[in-house]
């Protein structure tokens, strides 16, 4: 029997094998959580998840671009409306260059409003001799080494929902309220460009966007007259580890008749809970919210048609995308044969590009880190492969904050692992700051300009 012809139900992954899920230790408080979060309201409504998943079906068919950035993890220490606002004020910061690049729309998809939940590679931490449940994130546990703090807590999930819905009501209000205003968001590019060691790199880029919106408005295209400029689309997405929180979220579409996670617009599942028959896969196939899939070293071919064939048996374009995380040495090797399965099989994907995960280190310092420049070379080695097998390089996925942490090394501003102490404030992995995210928007800019000369070079011959 095919998966797809197997019945599905919110809790049919209760009956696969689940990694990385928390033991809780009173279970009829973990029930109680569980029962009261599916009477809450939805975070997304359906329809938004389908707009979402046809502008993807456009990156899948190279016709636009897909941005998904923000926090390896959200933490209720940091829930501050000012990071919520930095953050996504660089997300439109590096869209306007992207879309600027690529002559392309961009599909702006933040990782925020519930990215909470985090897999681990240990069960247990070692400190000074003691062994500690690992930290799975703010909506599982608390980071502090003690052991009350490490006890799973099912509180946290409505915590969690609550500190989603608030910050989701903010990027709303700012992405159609103003705030996302094109020559505003252009004014921040200019002023992070005056205070560029690499200004000179930006600065063609950056004038022949100010070029074009004057341009424009001379021909009387401004946001007083074009609401579009105004505002923007976006959208919210997270790992959907946690899959007691994320069925309690699970609600019927009214008007579709479909299931839909309305914990966010998008979910996508990890590196390591993406195995056959996976509990993780079983929930998500069921879910008629867009899907992201990590892949990793460890995918074979062969597996990637099969995974994609349960999560999208229709083919559906714009449902999935492949989230390749190979790291920079790997992704020249490990990334074609799966481009060329999905290609020979006539699968419609979305290709994205994570150069996090795959690149990170210990510095010499002891803070796990990630090398700004073989984040860059992640992402020239996945645009390489995409352009020598002639598939669209459609996406980037990006751990970023717009605050000025030093927790990656390298960049314009030459963060040193001595300096990696200085504001090292990830409650996971390292974060790309606001300056090294923008420098990778610029280098971006460089390869998907190089692929859409190239699309105009082969239809002119
Ligand atoms: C993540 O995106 O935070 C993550 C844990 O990624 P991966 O599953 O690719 O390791
Ligand atoms: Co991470």
């Amino acid at each position: 029997m095919k998966t797809s012809d197997r019945s599905w139900a919110p809790a049919s992954w209760r009956n696969s094998e689940a990694r990385q899920l928390p033991t809780y230790p009173d279970a009829a408080a973990l029930a109680a959580v569980e029962g009261e979060l599916s009477s809450y309201p939805p975070l997304v409504f359906a329809g938004e998840a389908r707009v979402l998943e046809a502008q993807l079906a456009d990156v899948a068919a190279g016709k636009a671009f897909l941005l998904q950035g923000g926090d390896c993890a959200e933490s209720f220490a940091e829930f501050h409306p000012n990071h919520i606002r930095d953050t996504f004020r660089v997300l439109l910061q590096m869209a306007v260059v992207l879309t600027f690049a690529s002559r392309m729309p961009v599909v702006k998809v933040g990782r925020l409003a519930g990215q909470f939940a985090k897999p681990r590679s240990t069960d247990m931490e070692e400190l000074n001799g003691v062994s500690l449940p690992s930290y799975r994130g703010d909506i599982i546990n608390d980071i502090t080494f003690e052991s009350a703090a490490r006890e799973p807590n099912p509180q946290r999930m409505l915590r969690a929902y609550m500190q989603s819905a608030a910050t989701l009501n903010l990027l709303r209000a700012f992405a159609q309220g103003g705030f996302a205003n094109l020559h505003q968001v252009h004014k921040w590019n200019l002023d992070f460009v005056g205070r560029s060691p690499w200004a000179e790199k930006y600065k063609d880029v950056a004038d022949r966007i100010g070029d074009a919106l004057a341009f424009m408005e001379a021909c009387g295209i401004s946001p007083e007259t074009v609401p579009q400029l105004k505002g923007t689309d976006f959208y919210t997405s997270h790992e959907a580890l946690l899959l007691g929180y994320e069925q309690a979220m699970t609600r019927q579409d009214s008007l579709t008749g479909r299931w839909y996670d309305t914990s966010a617009h998008m979910l996508w599942v990890g590196d390591r809970t993406r195995f056959e028959g996976s509990a993780h896969i079983e929930f998500l196939r069921g879910v008629g919210n867009p899907l992201g899939l990590k892949a990793g070293p460890s995918l074979q071919p062969d597996t990637l048609i099969r995974l994609i064939d349960t999560l999208n048996p229709d083919n559906v374009p714009g449902r999935i995308t492949i989230i390749s995380r190979f790291g920079h040495d790997k992704v020249e090797a490990g990334l074609p044969p799966l481009v060329r399965a999905v290609k020979r099989e006539g699968r419609h994907v979305v290709w994205s590009c994570d150069p996090m995960h795959g690149n990170t280190i210990k510095s010499g310092s002891g803070y796990k880190t990630r090398p700004f420049d073989r984040i860059l070379a992640e992402v020239r080695g996945f645009f390489a492969v995409h352009r020598a097998e002639g598939t669209h390089a459609g996406g980037i996925h990006a751990e970023m904050t717009g605050q000025n942490v030093t927790e990656c090394t390298g960049g314009a501003m030459a963060i040193t692992d001595e300096a990696l102490a200085d504001r090292y404030h990830t409650h996971c992995d390292p974060r790309l700051n606001a300056g090294q995210s923008l420098e990778l928007a610029f280098l971006l800019a460089e390869c998907i300009k190089a692929e859409v000369d190239l699309a105009a070079r082969n239809q002119a011959a």
